[in-house]
């Protein structure tokens, strides 16, 4: 175990106080039967910020990576999201996960999509409200959401979003939305913050890898790093894993950051949450 990677992952301040290290290791679209395996990779290789989801059917592959571990769960920090459709069973979902990770709290617990067309995620966010107030979570946020579900939500709720975790990657920044969330304290995290690795190949991003002879995937983590936003790469392999870690001993230049920022190009991989309905996910 590397306590130097461990220490020198730098941590951002939510609304609330609680601190979260600025990469974490995301586990979607991993096979459950894998998860076990492939966590205990990522803790071996210093991460200390798991994050899951009901909907990934890997949070008992999460919960037995950490147990087998021996590291104290309060040293790792664990995100888990509510599964689409049990917006309207949110207590029932979040004990079915807690279960499932073999934990008493997680440290962030998110909506994991706002399905507008469910009209549902307002009641969701009351019922995470009082299960934050018990202390079972240390903070609660949304995935997906746009302006307007947050705004749905600020208009009837006192508790910020600690958290907004959306897709963010150099060819689809979403800075509009992220400069609104900081603007009312809520903390920008990017998830596929590789485009699932296809930004990686963008010419910006392969000359300044080849400048300071680290990757490409090390210049992206480092341009997120930059922008203060939290990113969950994921790799299934143990070499690539550290190498994103070590994305935090990169420093870009002011020029580097804006080059790579000019590769938006509004190319979105995932659902659009406008649209997107739970039958789709
Ligand atoms: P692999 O699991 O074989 O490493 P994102 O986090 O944006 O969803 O991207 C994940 C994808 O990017 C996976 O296909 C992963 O493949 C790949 N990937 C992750 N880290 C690296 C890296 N350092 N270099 C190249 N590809 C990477």
């Amino acid at each position: 175990m590397s306590q130097t990677q461990e220490t020198t992952v730098p941590t951002l301040t939510f609304n609330n106080g609680v601190r979260v290290p600025q990469l974490g290791f995301g586990v979607f679209q991993i096979e459950p039967k894998e998860t076990q395996r492939i966590v205990e990779d990522a803790l071996e290789a210093g991460y200390r910020h798991i994050d899951t989801a009901a909907a990934y059917r890997n949070e008992a592959g999460v919960g037995a990576a950490i147990a087998a571990s021996g590291i104290a769960r309060e040293d790792i920090f664990i995100t888990t999201k509510l599964r689409n459709g049990e917006q309207g069973t949110t207590d029932e979902a979040f004990r079915d996960s807690l279960q499932a990770l073999g934990v008493d709290y997680v440290d962030l617990y998110l909506i994991h999509w706002p399905i507008p067309s469910q009209g549902l995620f307002v009641q969701a966010w009351n019922k995470m409200e009082k299960l934050y107030a018990d202390g079972q979570m240390r903070a609660i946020g949304v995935s997906n959401f746009l302006a307007d579900h947050l705004d749905s939500l600020l208009s009837v709720s006192d508790v910020v979003p600690a958290v907004n975790q959306i897709e963010i990657h150099p060819t689809f920044q979403q800075r509009e939305l992220s400069a609104k969330c900081r603007s009312v304290g809520i903390a920008v995290e990017a998830y596929s913050p590789l485009g699932q690795g296809s930004d990686l190949k963008a010419t910006a991003v392969e000359s300044m890898a080849d400048k300071y002879g680290v990757s490409p995937a090390q210049i992206v983590l480092a341009w997120h790093l930059s922008q203060g936003t939290v990113a969950i790469p994921k790799s299934a392999n143990p070499t690539r894993m550290r190498e994103n870690l070590e994305a935090v001993n990169v420093t870009l230049t002011p020029a580097e950051v804006a080059e790579i920022t000019a590769l938006e190009s509004d190319a979105r991989i995932g659902a659009d949450p406008a649209v997107a309905a739970h039958s789709q996910m």
